[in-house]
């Protein structure tokens, strides 16, 4: 495989910064972007990544002068990694709209935006690789998670759920195929990340005295998990890209379960969906129209 230069956002931290490396430790090239990127990714750029600036909620003006710069700095760009989220903590009923549109905005519109001012270029050079950080909370719902399971949803596409309608990188996928780009949602079990911090994680104020055990419990519950490995995880996120070691022979897939927690859940949701249509098929099957008389 040649090497390809990536573009990874959100490296500042967590499976972003550890991509940043698996990538380099393979021989390909990377632009690793973050807020406050001279600040934070000073020891990036010593390890031999490009730096930038990057804010994905920034106006789609801005980010396309970005990326232009992003496209010349390296001669193209073949692979981009739309990493960057977070999650907005709140049960439904003390979610207001503004946090849930500030959460669309970091997890679905800017990865969108993003990708629509990669995608000319990719269709130029006829090749391309797009990968969405989606989540096991596309899979389950949880608790607090109700805003964070949206968006990821919303990258998701799936046939049973309300998500069908906001789906959005599979009609994508089938858009962009024919030009040779492929898309590819990861869709990560637990990583020990600074996702799950006080930092990263925004909980709104807690509203309404019935969830007070339901917020505790979501806030301290990520405390007990066994969490993976992210530097094991983002290695295996380049060797499906480059079809190396024990990827070798495979092509890069539509859904890349990553960790045996994020196999489990997107099995048993599958499990559940099929017993569902089981259940309920004679009872809904017979709405067609009667024959006329
Ligand atoms: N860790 C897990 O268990 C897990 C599981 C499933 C999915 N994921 C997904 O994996 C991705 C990476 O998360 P992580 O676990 O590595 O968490 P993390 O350590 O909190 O890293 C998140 C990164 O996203 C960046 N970010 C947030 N908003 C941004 C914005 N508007 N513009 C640019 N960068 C922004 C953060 O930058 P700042 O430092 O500037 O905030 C940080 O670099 C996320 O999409 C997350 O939803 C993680």
């Amino acid at each position: 495989m040649p090497q390809l230069t990536w573009l990874v956002t959100g490296t500042s931290s967590g499976l972003g910064e550890q991509l940043v490396h698996s990538i380099l430790a393979c021989g390909d090239r990377v632009i690793a972007t973050a807020r406050r990127a001279d600040e934070r990714l000073g020891h990036l750029e010593k390890a031999g990544a490009a730096i930038m600036e990057l804010d994905v909620t920034a106006p789609p003006s801005k980010l396309q002068v970005i990326i232009e710069q992003a496209v010349l700095a390296r001669g193209g760009i073949d692979v981009l990694v739309n990493n960057a989220g977070y999650i907005e903590a709140s049960m439904v009923e003390e979610l207001d709209k503004d946090r849930l549109r500030r959460a669309f905005e970091t997890n679905l519109f800017g990865p969108l935006n993003l990708t629509r001012l990669l995608l000319p270029h990719f269709r130029e050079k006829r090749k391309g690789v797009i990968l969405f950080m989606s989540s096991i909370g596309a899979y389950m719902g949880a608790p607090g998670a109700g805003a964070y399971s949206a968006t990821k949803g919303a990258l998701e596409r799936d046939t049973l759920m309300p998500s069908t309608l906001l789906g959005m990188v599979d009609c994508l996928r089938e858009e962009v195929s024919p030009f040779g780009i492929q898309c590819c949602l990861v869709t990560p079990g637990f990583y020990r990340t600074n996702i799950f911090t006080p930092t990263n994680m925004k909980t709104g104020p807690q509203l309404i005295a019935d969830y007070d055990k339901l917020n505790t419990e979501y806030q301290a519950g990520f405390a007990d998990l066994n969490m993976g490995d992210p530097r094991k995880a983002t290695d295996r996120i380049v060797d499906m890209v480059r079809s190396e070691r024990k990827a070798a022979g495979r092509a890069i897939p539509a859904r890349f379960p990553l960790g045996a927690d994020a196999v489990t859940i997107i099995r048993d949701d599958c499990t559940k969906k099929l017993s569902l249509c089981d259940e309920w098929e004679d009872f809904t099957s017979d709405t067609r129209f009667d024959a006329e008389k």
